[in-house]
């Protein structure tokens, strides 16, 4: 019996996004076209954040963010806000958990990914325009975005509060939220670019918040990804390309495409495991497939990423 099966894009559409969460529609998008504070021509001032219980913009007092309705998210020590409301999750904690964080964290930062930033900053002009990462994690990409599109102008949002804890120790002066993706606190028009990074595509929320013009820049794996890893891990590897396309519809257009591949050396067995922990094999793998990756340790491993850049029509 094949070990890898096909994925269903909802569970993992982007190869490493795991444990997805949930809120799949934003039903009032119409609406606010129709409101004249929420008009598409509104200039709004930064950070232009809206309130996740009625919609009106928030403003940041001391350590606190308030609607005109009387709502209030404190913004924790930490610097970061939680704008998620307690109806609008389907669990306590959603999103990655402390350990996949903690893994995450410790892979990337050993730098292997380094050139896939690169590829995606080497796209970036130096525009002081508003920019939006959503699913950024601990913000190990995010951070690098805000070195060359500015700090000031940058919201990074993820569904899991040990993400966005972990991210607002990188960068104080970024807009650091937990919020889904599917319900993200911004007004309509407002992004001149978004990053979504091996995680799920909320194609309606994308296409409400970019303003017409803007650029949607998407990251996934592509069909040679870490084969090493999943030859160890499963009898037959199924080969799965990345295409945002299937997710987008006619109100985006292609700009480019282009394939990163990599190869390193992973130094140990402890790199392995971080590795596997971002990714959905470490979910989808036979745990004892899982106990035996350490024999990749010191043989070649490769990367596979597909950077599709699109623009908002
Ligand atoms: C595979 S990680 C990628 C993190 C980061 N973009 C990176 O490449 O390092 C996927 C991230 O998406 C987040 N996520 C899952 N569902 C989400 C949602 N509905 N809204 C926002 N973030 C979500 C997870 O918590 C996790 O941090
Ligand atoms: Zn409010």
């Amino acid at each position: 019996m094949p070990a890898e099966k096909r994925l269903d894009w909802r569970k993992n559409a982007f190869a490493i996004s795991h444990k997805i969460s949930d809120d799949l529609h934003y039903p009032h998008t119409a609406a606010y076209a129709s409101l004249p504070f929420f008009a598409n021509t509104q200039p709004f001032p930064m950070p232009n954040l809206k309130c996740p219980c009625c919609d009106h913009p928030l403003q940041l007092t001391g350590n606190s963010w308030h609607c005109d309705n009387g709502h209030r998210f404190d913004r924790a020590k930490r610097g970061y806000t939680n704008l998620l409301l307690a109806q609008h999750r389907r669990s306590r904690a959603p999103g990655d958990d402390k350990a996949m964080v903690q893994a995450r964290t410790a892979f990337l930062e050993l730098g292997r990914y380094q050139p896939l930033a690169d590829a995606l900053l080497a796209g970036l002009g130096d525009d002081d325009q508003p920019w939006l990462d959503i699913g950024c994690g601990e913000g190990w990409y995010t951070c690098q975005f805000a070195q060359r599109l500015g700090s000031d102008n940058g919201v990074g949002v993820d569904i899991s509060k040990f993400a966005v804890d972990a991210a607002a120790k990188r960068d104080r002066a970024l807009t650091w939220l937990v919020a889904s993706g599917a319900r993200l606190p911004l007004f309509n028009d407002s992004q001149q670019r978004i990053f979504v990074l091996f995680t799920r595509l909320f194609t309606d929320d994308i296409a409400r918040v970019l303003k017409p013009g803007g650029e949607l820049i998407v990251v996934g794996t592509g069909e040679q990804h870490l084969l090493p890893l999943r030859e160890a891990l499963y009898e037959e590897v199924r080969q799965s390309g990345f295409d945002a396309g299937k997710f987008l519809d006619a109100r985006f257009t292609q700009i480019d495409s282009q394939d990163i591949h990599l190869e390193w050396t992973p130094d140990n067995e402890l790199e392995l495991q971080n590795l596997l922990a971002m990714t959905p094999h470490h979910w989808r793998a036979k745990p004892e497939a899982k106990a035996g990756i350490g024999k990749l340790a010191g043989k070649a491993m490769n990367a596979h990423f597909v950077i599709q850049r699109w623009r908002r029509i």
